[in-house]
């Protein structure tokens, strides 16, 4: 089976799907890898070192033409959905559930769309594949030096000739996994840490790692399914937020990273609670989209100053800014995916296997993956009879 590598097009994606250094298992499964010039450039994996590895360097669309299966990071643009042919297979972050329309012309092209954020991140044996959290692990990091950079003063305490400076008072929300690297990058960068989340397990967690788990008089628990949270009642929503105000006002540097699986994502720094943060404080919304963010006042992609000089940040795709490390983790979790998915050199899909259940969004020109067909489904008719 051949697996096309082609170049990322997506301005400021600077991962590339496979590196050098997977390569030579995926031969020994009977997978040859195809390699688009310049594909892995940005992520410093040079041509040099995908030739040596026992890659093709192709030019051109070759890439996608003459694989059986193209991967992907980032999910194809239109102009790359017609440079597919039926029979051919795509990997990548599909997004199916965000792009339900462009699963659908997948579909009607007969390409076999498979999605690496569709993974059952529960299952065991399926936490190789898991790029959900490899690539999250790297934005919670980032986006600690993304913060501290923005910020004015210090993270850590220091004793000098010159006096003495006060440690940053840094707020993590949301203690999923990036929640949780990022408390272990403040604290490695001497910030004093505190933490938040709905799931009460995580407490033992982030302590676990230096925070300090803020704990609201008000005792919310919305673990939801498979290990997420579920969205708050109106109830829950307000009365988390009076105090989270509270403690949003001591802050100096926040990172949010809440989200609920299908829901826009909570707002937990209001416009009032922005108000009343100090000046040079800085808050980092990495839940932020065309959605909603978890501030709100972020808006995807800018840098904002408020009036009371409180610097709101929401960068997009964090880990294309870390793009070496971002590549190595995706690429491994994508061979560890391959190699699950390949039977003596080609992709043999047995839709009843759970992993292939999860990732398998369209196959034999239909959208097979039910959360995803759902969403296609019409509308019902409105003013239908009830019963
Ligand atoms: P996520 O990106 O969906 O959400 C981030 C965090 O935001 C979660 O911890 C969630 O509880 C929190 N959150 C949601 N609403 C909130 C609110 N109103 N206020 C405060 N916090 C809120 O989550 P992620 O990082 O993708 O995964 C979350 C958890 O899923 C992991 O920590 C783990 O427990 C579980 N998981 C389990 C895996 C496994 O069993 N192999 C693999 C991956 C994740």
């Amino acid at each position: 089976m051949k697996v096309g590598v082609p170049r990322e097009t997506l301005p400021g994606e600077h991962r590339v799907a496979l590196i050098p250094e997977v390569l030579p298992r995926l031969k020994a499964a009977g997978i040859d890898v195809i390699v688009e010039r310049g594909a892995g450039t940005a992520a410093s994996f040079t041509d040099a070192m995908f030739e040596e590895a026992g890659a093709t360097l192709v030019a051109g669309d070759a890439a996608w033409s003459e694989a059986d299966c193209v991967v992907k990071v980032q999910g194809p643009t239109l102009a790359e959905v017609e440079k597919l042919r039926a029979g051919q297979a795509l990997v990548g972050l599909l997004a199916p559930l965000i792009e339900p329309a462009l699963m659908r012309t997948l579909a009607g092209h007969g390409v076999t769309a498979i999605s690496l954020d569709a993974i059952p991140r529960t299952l065991s044996r399926a936490q190789t594949m898991d790029v959900l959290s490899s690539q999250a692990n790297i934005a919670g990091y980032k986006a600690v030096l993304v913060a501290a950079e923005a910020f004015g003063r210090y993270f850590p305490l220091l004793t000098t000739a010159a006096g003495t400076a006060k440690p940053a008072n840094l707020l993590v929300l949301g203690i999923g996994v990036a929640g949780l690297q990022a408390i272990g990058t403040a604290r490695r960068l001497g910030a004093v840490v505190r933490a938040y989340d709905v799931r009460p397990e995580t407490k033992e967690q982030a302590e676990s790692l230096g925070a300090q788990f803020v704990t609201l008089r008000t005792a919310i628990d919305a673990t939801g399914s498979g290990g997420y949270a579920r969205e708050l009642t109106a109830e829950e929503r307000a009365a988390q937020q009076a105090e989270l105000n509270g403690v949003i006002a001591g802050m100096d540097v926040i990172i949010t990273t809440a989200q609920v699986p299908g829901r826009r994502p909570p707002v937990l720094v209001t416009a009032d609670a922005v108000r009343a943060m100090k000046p040079g404080s800085v808050i980092l919304d990495m839940a932020a989209s065309a959605l909603g963010g978890n501030c709100e006042l972020s808006k995807p992609g800018e840098t904002l100053r408020t009036e009371g000089g409180v610097t709101i940040l929401a960068p997009e795709n964090l880990p294309a800014t870390v793009p070496i490390s971002a590549s190595q983790f995706y690429a491994r979790n994508l061979g560890a995916l391959l190699l699950h998915l390949v039977k003596d050199g080609a992709l043999a899909l047995d839709p009843a296997e759970e992993i292939t259940a999860g990732v398998l969004i369209t196959h034999g020109g239909k959208v097979v993956q039910p959360a995803t067909a759902k969403l296609l489904e019409p509308a019902p008719a409105a003013g239908g009879a009830s019963a």
